[in-house]
């Protein structure tokens, strides 16, 4: 049986990419940003999991609009990055874990998801920036398993239907063969809006809401419709929606080690948290 340790959860602007490439960690600007790190990497370096969950919604480069599945789960030995148009360096390719992939989309189906399946998955910015947040400099040393959530293209899964899925998720690791250890990382979010006349919208109120729901009872955020988040958190606060499957996959009581909100970073109100799973 594998065991779920935890769930990171993190803003993914590209922005931080560029940052990061130009070394301005310690930069005005950036500085309360990536002062939320090194906690999530000391709980990392001693809670050494073998695999990450990563849950994220593609923007484009793995899925276009014109074919957009609702829930895709990776089966790739290894993923590739590439470039997104933002300017931004990419990765070596990540290891994934087929085995564990394959008894996650197994197990979903079987629990009445329908995921599209992807032996072949480019990852973007949503994926690659976190990594290099969580190992700066080094390789990763986890097997990532990429499960894409469309919160781009609607009609969107509500966030009570992606609770559901994420349950499932975690029902399939449960029963899992490999003893490994595994941690989510859930990306996106908070709220923010990218283009339009809200461009720039943030909603500090909403996002504290929906980090205390994370830990106590992530069913409260399940309870808004799409429009009504979108409305509350702008047109990309739907990214809410991956940390909402990330916590359904942690599933129990979890208890939260770290926070951190600053805002904004780019046009997003970015915010770390470290959720702990509490046996039982
Ligand atoms: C920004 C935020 C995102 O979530 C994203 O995917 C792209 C850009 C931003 O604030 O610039
Ligand atoms: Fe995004």
């Amino acid at each position: 049986m594998a065991e779920l340790i935890g769930q990171i959860s993190t803003s993914h602007v590209p922005a931080i990419g560029g940052a990061i490439a130009r070394k301005l960690q310690q930069d005005p600007y950036w500085k309360p940003f990536f002062d939320g790190f090194p906690p999530l990497r000391e709980w990392l370096d001693q809670a050494r999991p073998d695999i990450a969950l990563f849950v994220y919604n593609d923007h484009g480069l793995n899925f276009f609009l014109d074919k957009m599945p609702t829930f895709a789960i990776g089966a790739a030995p290894s993923y590739l990055s590439a470039d997104e148009g933002w300017g931004i360096p990419t990765i070596e390719p990540v290891k994934g874990d087929p085995a564990l992939s394959w008894e996650i989309i197994e197990g979903v189906i079987a629990d009445e998801f329908d995921p599209t399946t992807c032996q072949e998955m480019l990852i973007d910015h949503a994926v690659t920036i976190p990594l290099q947040l969580l190992w700066p400099d080094r390789p990763p040393p986890v097997r990532i398993v990429p499960i894409s959530i469309n919160t781009v293209q609607h009609p969107l899964a509500s966030a009570a239907r992606c609770l559901k899925f994420g349950q499932a998720i975690g029902r399939a690791v449960a029963r899992s063969e490999s003893d490994a250890r595994v941690v989510v990382i859930s990306t996106g979010g908070l709220s923010h809006q990218l283009d339009g006349e809200r461009a720039g919208f943030i909603n500090p109120e909403f996002d504290a809401m929906c980090l205390d729901a994370m830990v106590e009872d992530p069913a409260r955020i399940a309870r808004y419709s799409n429009h009504q988040i979108v409305e509350l958190s702008g047109t990309q606060g739907l990214e809410i929606l991956n940390w909402v499957v990330g916590r359904g996959i942690l599933g129990g009581s979890a208890r939260e080690l770290y926070r951190n909100y600053h805002i904004p970073i780019s046009n997003t109100a970015s915010a770390v948290q470290l959720l702990e799973r509490v046996a039982g």
